[in-house]
This record gives C-alpha cells, structure tokens and sequence, in this order.
C-alpha cells in the first residue's frame, strides 16, 4: 500500500495531519528528526529519519510515497531551502502530488517569517507546478493551554482581531488534498469564522470552563527575558517583528475557503474548549 510522507510529524501541526491521514486509512511514511523519541501512533504510520538541515535521509524517505505533506520547524531560517530540497527530492523521484504548509498572509512584509513562506511557496511551485498550498491562520490552540490554566498573556495588543483556525479543521483540509484529485495548483487560506481578540477568547473562556480566565498583556522586553529566552535570537528577532505586526491589525483571514473544504462550519473556540 503507498504511503502519504508527512515532514515534521512528531511536531504539533505534523501530528494533526498524521491522525486525519490515518482516520481516513491512509498509510503515514512519518519523517521525525534522527534520535527523535517523540511516540508516533499507530500500525499505519512508520516513522523515518530525515535531517531537514543537511537533507540526511530525505531522499529514502521520498522514495514510493504517493505525496508529501511538507511543513517547515517553526520560524526556522533555512525554510526556503529546506522546501526546495524537498520539492526536488519530489520531482526527482516522479511524487507529483505535495501540498505545502505555509501561513496566513505570507507576503505580509511586516513578519520575516512569513516572507519565508512566500519564498518557499514561489520555490516549490517553481518545481512543481501542481503543489497545492495551505495558508493557514494561527491556531485556536496556541492559546488553549493558557486558557485552562486560566490566564492568558500575549506580548501584543489584548484587543487585535484574529480568525484563529482549529488545527484539526486544518488536518482535515491537509488529509483531503494529499488523498482526492481536484486541489492541484491551488491556493487556500484557512482562517476560522469567528473574528476575536485575546479579550474576546478569554471572555468565552471564562463561560464554557465555568471558571475566571483572564487576559493578561506582556512587554516585548518581559518576553524576550521571559518565555523567549530560550529562543535563538533569530528566532526572537522573528517573533517580536510578528508581535509587533499583531499589534497593527492582528492576523485576520476569510473563512469561505475552509468553510468549502470541510463543507460545514470550521470549529470555534468555544468547539476547542468544550
Ligand atoms: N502555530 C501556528 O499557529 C501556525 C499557524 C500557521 C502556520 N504555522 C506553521 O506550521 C509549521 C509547523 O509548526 P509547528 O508548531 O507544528 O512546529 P513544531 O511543533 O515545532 O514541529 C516541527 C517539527 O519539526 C521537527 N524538526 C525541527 N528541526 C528539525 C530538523 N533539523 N530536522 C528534522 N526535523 C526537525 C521537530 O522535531 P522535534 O520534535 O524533534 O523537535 C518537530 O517535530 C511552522 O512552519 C509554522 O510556521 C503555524
């Protein structure tokens, strides 16, 4: 049986994308950094070795999929390569089919790492025409976690808007084109339907947990000391240019797209914490 290779699948959005490829029993070739002790579920889903940076063990892991899911590590500096690598690993070895995870508003020039993506996705088209590319917004669940805890404190404005998309909207989306004919050469941004802030969100928080969430506003500089030190200052230098363009209009997108693709409504926030 032909496998869908899925790139980053011991991170939290390859994880998501392996569960809706196996719920629709296909096959997963799971490509996990080397040494990688991440636990990967399931009798579908085989785990290979691929060293995204050097490109170690890519090309054995191309061999025979039937198409590849490629997401880049989070704002990672060598993106475009990485994805270059990947889409002429594809074309070499004649998988046609390949979808891209790319991100909401890529071309927007006020975030490094979104202009990456835009790099990538002209890369990867470049190479093969047919790609298929996934822009989607910022997940409800990067908050959730904060939410249960019961405060929530971001480094930007508590009062941008953003259509934050449920990942699992997003898997699905991501297993049907890797799995039906129809989405070659297409573009879709996946943003939820709801428009909400931080304020917003803990508000509905606080009433579907039944307990106080409060929303609480960082400053870049407790940040950096803070949650970001751990960063690499790349890495830092890319997520305040992002905190600071969330301040300006957050991160807001057209649901229609998703709303097609998973022909229902996408889950709201209220979906994730219930
Ligand atoms: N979070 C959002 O709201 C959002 C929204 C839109 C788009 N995106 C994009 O989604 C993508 C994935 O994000 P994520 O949060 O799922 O990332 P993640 O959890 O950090 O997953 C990335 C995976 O890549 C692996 N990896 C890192 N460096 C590697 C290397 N050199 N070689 C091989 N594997 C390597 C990691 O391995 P280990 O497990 O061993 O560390 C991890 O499993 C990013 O490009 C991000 O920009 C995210």
């Amino acid at each position: 049986m032909t496998e869908v290779l899925v790139i980053g699948a011991a991170g939290k959005t390859g994880r998501a994308v392996t569960r809706a490829l196996v719920e629709r029993g296909v096959g997963v070739r799971a490509a996990v950094r080397p040494g990688s002790r991440s636990l990967i579920y399931g009798d579908r889903v085989r785990a290979v070795s691929v060293e995204l940076v050097t490109g170690s063990g890519l090309e054995a892991a191309v061999a025979g999929v039937s198409a590849i899911y490629h997401l880049a590590p989070n704002v990672h500096p060598d993106e475009v390569l990485i994805a270059t690598r990947v889409a002429e690993s594809a074309l070499r070895q004649g998988v046609s089919r390949f979808a891209y995870h790319s991100v909401l508003h890529p071309d927007d020039a006020s975030m490094p790492h979104h202009l990456r993506k835009a790099q990538a996705e002209r890369s990867i088209r470049a190479r093969l025409e047919s790609a298929t590319i996934l822009r989607p917004a910022a997940y409800l669940q990067n908050l959730e976690h904060a939410a249960r805890q019961g405060r929530i404190e971001v480094p930007h404005s508590l009062d941008a808007p953003f259509t934050n998309v449920d990942l699992d909207d997003v898997a699905v989306v991501a297993a049907r084109v890797l799995t039906e004919d129809g989405h070659e050469g297409a573009t879709y941004d996946l943003a939820g339907a709801e428009r909400m802030s931080v304020r917003d969100m803990a508000e509905v928080a606080t009433d579907v947990l039944g307990r106080h969430v409060e929303a609480a506003s960082m400053s870049l500089d407790d940040w950096m000391t803070g949650p970001g030190a751990d960063q690499s200052e790349q890495a830092r230098h890319d997520l305040v240019a992002m905190f600071r363009s969330y301040d300006h209009g957050g991160l807001v997108g057209d649901p229609s797209a998703l709303r097609q693709m998973l022909g229902r409504e996408p889950r709201t926030w209220r979906d994730v914490l219930a």
